[in-house]
Formats: structure tokens, sequence, C-alpha cells
């Protein structure tokens, strides 16, 4: 392996400080604990850190408490000094109010560690959906090199001789269990089923899309993403990861020379033609801020709504995550998009090639499952951004929009594409449950559920509870699907047509506050348009004379700074004041 010497590896700050040499005698010598030796610490070799987020309250990421025993064979194999070390968890299912809340606390938490300890380069263990996000936000803040392993999915599902994703057999289940088809305990075996192995969501879910945006973004080594969990290929990356940040570090190669406005516009394509997760609006903009690179709404329209759907992994078509890494994984839908002229190939990666380098050869294996361009699964299939007199910024995810649902809605001749519908409005989930049966609110086809009280703010952290199932009644007439419109996000894993992520939220008085049950929405898919038929005036009688929209305390100490300091989905609801903060590494803390 090549070394080019680095210019001085930050530990040396720590454990070869000739100034210093009372201070270095203090941090060398608990290292000695677990069998390191001074000479060892003092030797110049990057000490490569693992930012380890499996733990048993994660346990979607569980993995990477083997996986990091490869990692370290790499690292030692390579001639770096291995430490490892806890992220605070992240679990989706688990966390309540919601795991939203924990991706900005990691990112602090785990800027901290980066900045404060002697740690020249890291690997980012990822998995479960934020736990991405996490951190790459936090190694961009800080600017040392940085690798992403993911853990990988689980293996498939299978129940009844069908196949059964995480999530996606969840909201398809509980349809059925309204329906009177299933009982609850056919529902938990299925659930069950869907979850056979370690490893995160086996669906094209919030997880697998975070992991394919990590590679798009070139920060992992190429086909790592889809590799699940229980594969001997998984072991394998994580120590050619291992081996791969060591000589980055020597290299110097940041997240800060890879990370570019062409590079998230690469995640961007790659997540629409995959059917990837509503959710990585979210994160990659908040990555991109926290990397201070210019996203803005419009690039999710003008370049991610008119890619076709090539993937055909649930929730938005029908395999799972053994056959989408057995027909080449994030690979092979990346030399899709670059055959087709719409990838930017010249873009940097972990490898110290550039994308397109990365690609030769990628082509897919089972055309099942990834199609050609030319062929896809359907045409128009990305992500639409929406605005109007409700709010300035809604995204809807179109590839999951059903055929049932756009000949119903859509297809009206003279006005495709356009639909209205009237709004019954829940404040919140528990409002939702308690009254979606109810006979009065007289929901039928025309109908649109509006949740509002989700958003970062509202809930707080924002939920993924915008997905609403229509009324009991309905879908036994065999109406699955309504629209549904909200302030908070919806799972990846879900199929339903939403709009979402609605910024601003009711709680700081966006539209959806002022919104009442009964107004007419106008929704108009050209034009990008969401309006509710309400004249101004009466608008501005109803912000004038409504009551304030109802906050929940806050329960624990950082729910309140959180909603202090976190901004709104449509800007990644970060932490602002962070954004501040750029390359800090590039300064060494006192001592
Ligand atoms: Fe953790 Fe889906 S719940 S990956
Ligand atoms: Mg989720």
């Amino acid at each position: 392996m090549k070394k080019t010497p680095r210019r001085h590896f930050r530990s040396r700050d720590w454990f070869a400080d000739p100034a210093r040499s009372d201070m270095t005698a203090l941090y060398l010598e608990r290292f000695m604990n677990y069998g390191l030796t001074p000479e060892e610490l003092r030797s110049g070799r990057p000490v490569i850190g693992i930012a380890q987020t499996g733990s048993d309250l994660s346990p979607c990421n569980r993995i990477h408490l083997d996986l990091a025993r490869r990692v370290r064979d790499g690292i030692r194999d390579a001639g770096g000094i291995p430490m490892e070390f806890p992220v605070h968890p992240i679990f989706e299912n688990c966390r309540r109010p919601t795991a939203a809340l924990d991706r900005n606390l990691a990112y602090l938490g785990l800027v901290e560690i980066l900045y404060g300890y002697p740690i020249d380069a890291v690997v980012l263990t990822t998995g479960c959906d934020k736990t991405t996000p996490a951190g790459i936000m936090a190694a961009s803040t800080v600017d040392i090199p940085a690798i992403v392993l993911s853990g990988g999915p689980m293996l498939d599902g299978w129940h009844d001789g069908e196949l059964v994703g995480s999530g996606t057999v969840i909201w398809r289940s509980r349809r059925q269990l309204a329906a009177g088809e299933i009982d609850e305990e056919e529902f938990l075996q299925r659930a069950c089923s869907s979850a056979p192995s370690a490893g995160h969501c086996n669906t094209m879910g919030t997880a697998s899309t975070m992991n394919a945006v990590a590679e798009a973004l070139g920060l992992s080594l190429p086909g790592c993403a889809a590799i699940p969990a229980p594969y001997r290929e998984r072991g394998q990356m994580a120590y050619e990861t291992g081996r791969r940040i060591v000589e980055m570090a020597y290299e110097d190669l940041r997240p800060s020379k890879i990370l570019t406005r062409e590079s998230f516009l690469n995640a961007l394509s790659v997540i629409s033609v995959a059917g990837g997760s509503s959710n990585a609006q979210v994160h990659i903009m908040a990555m991109a801020r926290h990397a201070g690179v210019k996203l803005e709404a419009k690039d999710w329209t003008e370049h991610a709504y008119d890619l076709p759907l090539l993937l055909n992994m649930q929730p938005a078509g029908k395999f799972l995550g053994e056959r989408f890494f057995r027909a080449g994984g994030v690979p092979a839908l990346m030399w899709e998009l670059q055959h087709a002229g719409r990838l930017h190939t010249n873009c940097a990666s972990v490898t110290g090639k550039t994308i397109g380098d990365n690609l030769e050869g990628r082509e897919a294996r089972d055309r099942e499952v990834i199609r050609p361009f030319s062929n896809p699964l359907m045409e128009k299939a990305g992500f639409m951004v929406l605005s109007g007199n409700l709010f300035d910024f809604g995204i809807m995810k179109t590839s999951v929009i059903s055929q049932a649902f756009r000949a119903r809605y859509l297809s009206h001749p003279g006005q495709e594409g356009i639909f209205e519908a009237r709004a019954v409005v829940f404040e919140g989930s528990d409002d939702y449950h308690a009254r979606i049966n109810d006979p009065a609110l007289d929901i039928d086809e025309g109908c649109i559920l509006v949740m509002r009280g989700a958003g970062p703010i509202g809930w707080p952290g924002s939920a993924e509870v915008v997905n609403m199932q229509p009324p009991d009644a309905l879908i036994r007439r065999g109406i699955n699907t309504l629209p549904t419109l909200g302030d908070g996000r919806q799972s990846g894993t879900a199929d339903s047509p939403s709009i979402l992520n609605v910024s601003p939220e009711s709680a700081v008085g966006g539209g959806l506050s002022w919104l009442q049950s009964g107004d007419m929405i106008r929704i108009d898919l050209n034009t990008g348009r969401c309006d509710a038929l309400v004249p101004p005036e009466e608008i501005e009688r109803r912000r004038r004379e409504g009551p304030a929209p109802p906050i929940p305390q806050s329960h624990s100490p950082w729910e309140a700074l959180y909603r202090e300091k976190t901004g709104q989905l449509a800007d990644g609801a970060t932490l602002d004041f962070a954004l501040a903060y750029r390359r800090i590494s590039e300064t060494t803390p006192r001592h």
C-alpha cells in the first residue's frame, strides 16, 4: 500500500506533543488497559475510530458488534490502530415518541467524540434509518476521513410461501385486519416472519434507502449497501472497509473532498429509480447542509421526478433485499443511470477513484429485479415537490401511487393529474385512531385524510404517521387507500400516496393550522400546486380568530432543546446553529 505521509495525524497532538509530556503521559496510560503500548500509540500510525451503532437497543444494527471484529482486522492489517466507541442508540420502531429526535442527538454526540478524542479517521457503522445521516452529518462537521459500513438488510422474509417485507407487511396486513380477513395472531406471525435474521429492514424502506444514499454519495465501498447482514460478503466488506479507511487517513481523503452538489444530485437520482423512502428528503437535505452544499426543494422535482422506477423491490415493487443484492445492488442501479446519461460520473469516492470508474462492469445480473432504463416498471416515478396556500413545501413519492389510485383520482379526461378532495382533519395520531371509524365523519372516496401536529415541533421530532388508512367500512368495500396529507412523515416501507413532510408545520402556524374538515383541497400534479379552496379573506379570519395550534409539553430536557433549536422538515430538520460549525478538525482542542 502506498502511504503518502500525511502532514500530521491529529492523534499526535495527544500522544506526542513535545511541549506537554505531562499531558501525553496522562493521555497514554489508560489505553494500556486493553493492551496497547506507548510505543504503538506514539508510532505515528493513524488511530481509526469505529463508531459503533449496534447494541441491544439498536437491534437493526446489532450485526456491527460482530462486524467490528473484521473491521479491526482490516485496520490492523493496513497499519492503523482501531478504537471502537458507542454512538447514541437509534431504533426506528421502538423509540418513543419518535426516533427522529435521536438523529440530531446522535449527531451532536458523535461530533464531540470525533473532535475531542485522538481520532484520525472513522468507520461509520450504519443500518437503521437515521444512523446513516447522523454519522455522515457528524463526519462532515468534523471533516476527518470517514467511510460508511452498512450492516446490511435482513434476509428475505417468507410467510405461507409469500415474501413478507419489513414494515410493508405491517401496512398491508393492518388493512386485512380491518377488513376482517386475518386475526391478530396471524398479524403477529407475519410481522415476525418478515424479520428472519440479523440486519435492518429488508424492504427499500428508509434504512436501505439511506445506505444506498451513502453509497451513491461515494462514501462507502461499491456494493456495500445491499449485502445482506448474514452473508459472508458482509464480513469481507467489513474487512475491506477497515483496510481502506487506513489508506484514506494517509491520503487525507475527507468528506469535504467527496461531498459536492453533484454527488447529492446522484443520490436523489439513485433513490428515485430505487423507489426509495420519502424520509431521504429530510436526511439528504440535512447532510447537504452540514456539508455546505446547496440543495433546493426544486432539485427534487427537477432532478428526480422524471426518472423511471427501475428497482422491483417492496414497497414500490415485489422483491426484497436478497434478490436486490444478487441482481447487483446499488452499483447496478447507478450503472443504468450512467448509461442513460443521468449520473455525474466524475464525483470522487472513498475508493480514491471516481464514481464512474467504480461502475466498470457493474451491469445488472437479474432483469426481473433491476429493469433497464429503456423498459422500466413505471415512467416518471420520482419525487415531486408541491406547494400552495397550505404549505411552502410538501413531497410526494410517486413510485407508490398504484394503478387503481391513478385510475380513480388522476385520470379524469381533460383533468389528468388533478383532483379535488374533501379534507378530514386529525390532530395527531391519537385523534386519528379515536375517530377514523366514526360514521359522523362521513368519509368516502372523495376525501383526503389530513394529519397535523406531527412535525418537528408539534410531535416533537416529526412522526411517521401520515400514512393513514381509510376507515374499516371503506376497506371492506375495497377502497384500500385514500390520499393523505400531513406535516409529519411516513414510513419508508409504506405504500400510501401521501403528501408528506409539509413545512411549515401547523405547530408553528403553517397553513394546516387553519384548515378545517370539510374544506376542499385541490391538488395539481402537473403544476405541483396543492391549495385549499378557501377564500383569502376567510383564511385571514381563521388565522386571526382561530385558537393557537396545540403543542404538547416537552417531557425531557432534550425534547425541549430539540424544539428550541430544530428547523422544519423541508430544510432537513437540522439544528441550525450547528451549521455554522464546519471542518472543525482543522483546529485541535486545547489540552
Ligand atoms: Fe430499523 Fe427498519 S426499523 S431498519
Ligand atoms: Mg422508518
